[in-house]
């Protein structure tokens, strides 16, 4: 067995322990009190969706995000969620049944091999990427399946800049019961993904969250070739 599949089994593993409290357990994640919620509304809000557009919840796990996208894109437009462990998306369809909704679909995959539809108008994952190693091929292959103007909107936890020990735990508590602190820490993976967002979309913005602990970034898909300009950066 591979490296990666080794990898890929563990964390598997790890969220079909976590599936079944994840909706109340998540809650105190990364600390008790983090304003996930907030962060949450701010970056279903960042998609800008219109009634009847086609949204992927990359790695989407119990579904959190549905109501919000379900609100946004109303019975006439279409969700579809992915995720690597089937645990975690047997709460996303008990929560699909119990509110009734009949325009999600799920999929189980890893997002490194995700094969996305075709002219998808918005693409969003929250608390996930960066335990991806292959954040910004998964950015990449996102970014060319998106019509033009498409929205591509990344939420997750980083480590801030220059920060204390203490910052540090708040900002990575999230990944340590699956993966080692430090090669995440040292990966760094929200510059990759930082970085690939820049190369494949047109006016990407990146906005700083809880001091630091998190990120909203967020970029469309430019009229023709997928543009690189200048991003614009916030603090708050
Ligand atoms: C912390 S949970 C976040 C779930 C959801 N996005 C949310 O905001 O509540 C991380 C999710 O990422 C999924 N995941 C991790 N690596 C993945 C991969 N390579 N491909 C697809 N899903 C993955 C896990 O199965 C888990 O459901």
């Amino acid at each position: 067995m591979s490296q990666t599949d080794r990898r890929r089994d563990r964390l598997i593993e790890t969220y079909r322990k976590k599936a079944k409290h994840y909706d109340i357990t998540s809650r105190l994640y990364p600390v008790p009190g983090y304003p996930q919620r907030t962060q949450r509304l701010r970056a279903v809000h960042a998609l800008a969706l219109r009634p009847g557009d086609t949204v992927v919840d990359m790695a989407c796990g119990t579904g959190l995000n549905f109501p919000l996208l379900e609100k946004a894109v109303g019975p006439g437009g279409r969700i579809v969620g992915v995720d690597l462990t089937d645990a975690m998306l047997a709460r996303a369809q008990d929560r699909i049944e119990t509110n009734g909704w009949s325009n999600i679909s799920l999929v189980q995959a890893d997002a490194a091999e995700f094969d996305f539809p075709a002219q998808v108008d918005a693409i969003l994952s929250t608390y996930a990427l960066t335990q991806v190693p292959e954040c910004a091929e998964v950015i990449a292959h996102g970014a060319a399946a998106l019509s033009a103007g498409g929205r591509w909107v990344v939420l997750d936890l980083k480590v801030p800049d220059n920060t204390p020990g203490w910052l540090a735990q708040l900002g990575t508590s999230i990944v340590r019961h699956f993966a080692s602190i430090d090669e995440w820490i040292m990966r760094r993976p929200w510059e990759a993904i930082r970085a690939a967002m820049q190369e494949e979309l047109a006016d990407l913005s990146w906005t700083e969250l809880f001091f630091g602990t998190a990120f909203l970034a967020a970029g469309s898909r430019g009229p023709e070739t997928p543009g690189v300009q200048p991003g614009g950066i916030g603090h708050q």
